[in-house]
């Protein structure tokens, strides 16, 4: 049975009740350790709303970020920077409750947006229990260096923190746009020391966006306890994470490079396009090592 098509009719796309236990496994933080160590790609797609959170799940995606890339793909804001925790909330509930009515084995990442944690981390650990306690398994946070602290309080706690460092975007305007982070020697040298010290931490994912494909090559294969997952990062990383809207093919401007359109990919027999298919054709892609293609999506 297809529990997003073949149940009764639900008014308004409303996810099924009562849907059956799940067969596959839940997945959890030694399951994703696990895959790493067999050298398992992770597929990682953002998602923010409910419907979208439980195709992603049947489509065999294994961690959700509702990112607070949400910002811009549905308030049409120009950047992260004004996303707040209480609309973080709001999503996180929208995706967990989504999750929880199709018994979905995904694992859930909440990002803290811009300014929830970065005044203390007795302020970071206030903002990442609502994230929890909204549906997170797992919270976010962007930046190295000032944040291994935070990760260490925050994990000491029994909050698991995936860090994220290159191309932070709550930081875009010290960064002065959206740009390849790690091209000099000193900006590489200080993107590895700052994983080694999130590793050191205790944060048990890295996302790494947009740095050479070389350089998170390197950190990969040198943090043995943290995977890392990236976006513009190459295909030597742990495994891959796309902003839902670019993957679909809704990015209304130009697509970054590292962005591939897997709707437009993923006719079925009579031309039509579906989500969840290009949602799978992600999942093997990633798997596979055919996406990113070092050539085209990376630096
Ligand atoms: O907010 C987000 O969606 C993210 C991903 C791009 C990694 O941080």
């Amino acid at each position: 049975m297809n529990l997003l098509t073949d149940s009764i009719s639900t008014p308004y796309g409303t996810l099924p009740v009562n849907a059956p236990a799940s067969v596959r496994k839940p997945v959890s933080l030694p399951r994703l350790q696990e895959m790493h160590a067999r050298g398992e790609k992770i597929t990682m797609l953002t998602a923010y709303d409910a419907t979208f959170a439980a195709v992603a799940d049947a489509a065999g995606v294994e961690c959700i970020l509702v990112g607070d890339s949400l910002g811009m793909v549905c308030q049409g804001l120009s950047s992260t920077v004004g996303v707040t925790l209480e609309t973080m909330q709001y999503h996180v509930e929208s995706v967990a409750r989504g999750l929880r009515r199709v018994q979905a084995t995904t694992w859930l990442v909440g990002d803290l947006p811009f300014g929830s944690y970065h005044e203390s981390k007795e302020q970071a650990l206030r903002s990442a229990t609502i994230l929890m306690q909204a549906g997170a398994h797992m919270v976010k946070l962007e930046g190295g260096g000032w944040t291994a602290e935070i990760v260490h309080f925050l994990v000491e706690r029994g909050i698991p923190v995936c860090a994220h460092l290159g191309l932070t975007p709550q930081t875009v305007h010290s960064l002065g746009g959206y740009r390849v982070q790690g091209k000099t020697d000193a900006q590489a040298a200080t993107i590895k020391r700052h994983a080694h010290e999130l590793q050191e931490a205790g944060s048990a994912l890295l996302v790494l966006e947009m740095v050479p494909a070389a350089l998170s090559a390197e950190i990969t294969s040198e943090l043995s306890s943290c995977p890392t997952i990236g976006i513009g990062a190459g295909n030597g990383t742990a495994g891959q994470v796309l902003v839902l809207h670019d993957m679909l093919g809704l990015n209304l401007g130009k697509p970054p490079r590292f962005v591939r359109n897997f709707m437009a990919e993923t006719p079925d027999t009579i031309g039509h396009h579906s989500i969840k298919q290009a949602m799978q054709a992600y999942v093997l892609a990633v798997k596979n090592g055919s996406f990113p293609d070092n050539a085209q999506h990376a630096w």
